[in-house]
Formats: structure tokens, sequence, C-alpha cells
């Protein structure tokens, strides 16, 4: 007798399906007071690790030694070009969308030009070329200069970083920042909204780019990825509003009336954490130690003290303390990448390495090698 782990009542129904085990996710798990765990070692000890080293260790559930590594990278780094005809249609793209819906179409283009349709095999050519998709559909969207040559040898984001054409960019500033922010999005457990799209998709047997395609729609919503862009509009706001010279107090009226309105307060809470996002304390710990005056910074050191105090009082708030998005959109724009309307592709770029991994684990490897079947859970008829 397999042992019970959940049982489902009425009430749980329509309830988004919070806390529902329904598979193991090899990759990665979010622990409410310790937060992210890259399999199984905590994120917070790997900080300063290079992307490769964590793609890595994703992908081969394990440290690899140097040589590993070395060897690992270099076989991305030979997947990393996208064929021309990839890069020309990706280009021929409508610039009105928003960029994620550029990104997920960009990925059906590579994976119809380029797929292969073999999981493993478009996992791994995925996540090389992901940095080159994506910078396409930046330059290509913010009307810049198209990519520089792809330079893979030179590292995962220190390729992405030079092939993006940023108006008046400082190279090292957008590497340093553009690596911690890959690092720390890679993955977020099983559960997450993308994550389980893309193995929803991949469970009908579609192919790796169409389920990533799938996934990236759905991290592009506002309540999943896209949160990092309106978080920042938020505290763009809160400075429009009271000043970016205002005090505390200023801050706590503004949550306060805005709570009042029924109006959102960006950047708190979380459907599993039950503490501030560790992946947000790496980013203020940074942040404040380098750019403590930028007013975006300034702004949001003081939603961070403020939020939680006002939203503890709510004894229905679950989570009053920030998520990763609350800063990670003042990180970007203090090391000189001011442009929100991106941010979702950033964090897209990090996602392709953890969801298109847990879907090769779901395909070829669970269930000894069978592979997890469709996915059909059961809704129960109501006349309404
Ligand atoms: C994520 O990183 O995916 C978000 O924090 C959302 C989640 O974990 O559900």
């Amino acid at each position: 007798m397999s042992k019970t782990l959940f049982e489902v009542t009425e009430d749980h129904l329509e309830t988004g399906m919070r806390g529902f085990p329904v598979g193991y996710c090899p990759t990665s798990s979010v622990d409410p007071e310790k937060g992210l765990y890259y399999v199984g070692r905590p994120l917070t000890e790997m900080q300063n690790a290079s992307p490769e080293e964590m793609i890595y260790l994703l992908y081969n559930r394990k440290m690899g030694s140097k040589e590993e590594v070395a060897a690992f990278s270099k076989d991305l780094h030979k997947r990393a070009q996208c064929k021309e005809d990839t890069i020309k249609h990706i280009r021929l793209l409508p610039r009105e969308g928003h960029p994620m819906s550029l990104f997920s179409s960009a990925i059906l283009i590579a994976g119809m030009l380029e797929g292969v349709d073999d999981y493993r095999e478009d996992c791994l050519n995925l996540i090389a070329k992901a940095p080159q998709i994506a910078a396409t559909v930046i330059n290509h969207h913010a009307g810049w200069q198209p990519c520089n040559p792809s330079k893979p040898e030179l590292g995962y984001m220190e390729n992405f970083a030079q092939m993006l054409n940023v108006p008046n960019a400082n190279l090292k500033e957008l590497t340093e920042v553009f690596r911690l922010f890959n690092i720390l999005h890679y993955d977020h457990g099983g559960g997450n909204l993308s994550a389980f799209v893309g193995k929803t998709v991949a469970s009908g047997l579609q192919d790796m780019y169409g389920s990533i395609a799938s996934a990236m729609c759905a991290l592009g919503g506002p309540r999943h990825g896209k949160a990092n862009q309106d978080c920042l509009h938020f505290v763009e706001e809160v400075i429009e509003v009271v000043g970016k010279d205002a005090s505390p107090e200023d801050v706590e009226a503004f949550i306060r009336k805005k709570l009042e309105n029924k109006e959102l307060i960006y950047g708190f809470g979380h459907a599993v954490l039950r503490v501030e996002d560790p992946r947000a304390t790496i980013f203020y710990k940074l942040v404040q130690e380098r750019y403590p005056d930028h007013p975006l910074v300034k702004m949001t050191k003081i939603l961070r003290d403020v939020g939680p105090k006002v939203l503890k009082e709510n004894p229905k708030i679950s989570n009053p303390y920030p998520n990763v998005d609350a800063v990670s959109g003042s990180v970007l724009s203090a090391f000189g990448f001011p442009y929100p309307v991106y941010y979702t592709v950033l964090f897209g770029i990090a996602r392709v390495v953890g969801i298109s991994i847990q879907i090769v684990y779901e395909r070829l490897e669970a269930r000894e090698g069978k592979g997890t079947p469709i996915i059909r859970p059961k809704y129960l008829y109501k006349e309404m």
C-alpha cells in the first residue's frame, strides 16, 4: 500500500492545485522557510558559481569537476550558434508584441528549423542557443543593432551580454548582473506555472521547442514571470507619487492607501515561500553594497522594510515578505540595464534551463524510463 500524501476535499477545488503533490522533480525544490535548493544544495551557498557549473549540476545532478564542466561547456559551445535562417526569421517577427511573445515565437521558429525531435539533444541545443535567440529578440524589438557574432567561448552570459547591443553599455557590469540573475532563475521546483505548463504540453509528446515555447507563454503572464517588469514599474510609481527622497512614513501611507483602494502591492508574497525569498536577499545585499544611492534601490529598500510591516496586519496574508521580483528589476536598472520590458526575457533565458531538464526527466527517465502519461486531471461537472 503506498502512503497517502494529500487528501483532496471539495475545499481544494478551484484553488490552483496549491500544494497537490503530482510528481517528482529532480532538479530543484523550494522549502517554505529556506527557499530554493538546486539538486539538494541551497542556492545561497552557490551564488558565486558560474552559469556553466550550475547548468552542469542541474543536468547531471552532481557538481562537476573542473574538467567535467569544461568538457560540458565545450559541448554547449558547439551547439550554440543558431542557423542563419533562424535568425533571419526571428528578425521578421512583428515588433509590436510584448518581447515574451516574440521570445516564445522565436523558440518555435528555432524548433521548426533546428529541432531534431530528441528530447535530450533538443534540451542541450536549446539551452546552448537560448542566449542568442533572446539577444536577437531583444535587439530586434528594441531597434538596437543586430546581434554581434556569437562567441560562446567567452562564457554563457558573457556571450549574451556582448551579443546584446545595449546603448552605452558597461559590458563588465552588465555581464556581472546577467550572470547572477541567470543563476538565481534557472528553476524553482517542479510546480511553478511555467515548469508545469512545459511538462504538461510535453506529456502530449509535443517536442522540446513547442513545450518550452508554451512554458515561455506561461512565464509571460503578469502573475508569474512578467511580475518582475510590473514590480519595477510599481517602484517607479511609488517614486513618482511620494518622491525619490520620501520617508518610510510616506511610503507606508502610500501602501495603506493602495490597500484601502483594493489595489495590488507588487513584489510581496509567494505560493510556497513563507519568508523573504532568499533570491531577493542575495539581490538586496549586492545592490545595497554597490548602488545604495540609486533612487530605485533606495525606494526598494524602504519597501522591503515597510511592506511586510503593513501586510502582516492582515491575517489572511500568508506571506507578507518580498519575493525575487521585488528587487530584481532595481538591480538590473542600477547595473545599467534600465529596460523593464525585457526583464521577463532574461527570466526566460534562465528558465529554459530548468524546464527543459525537467522535461527530459519526465519524458525519458520517470517511471523506469516509460515516462509520465499525458496530463489529464478530472474536473467535476457542476450545473451553474
Ligand atoms: C518562480 O520562480 O517560478 C516563482 O517564484 C513562482 C513559483 O515558484 O511558483
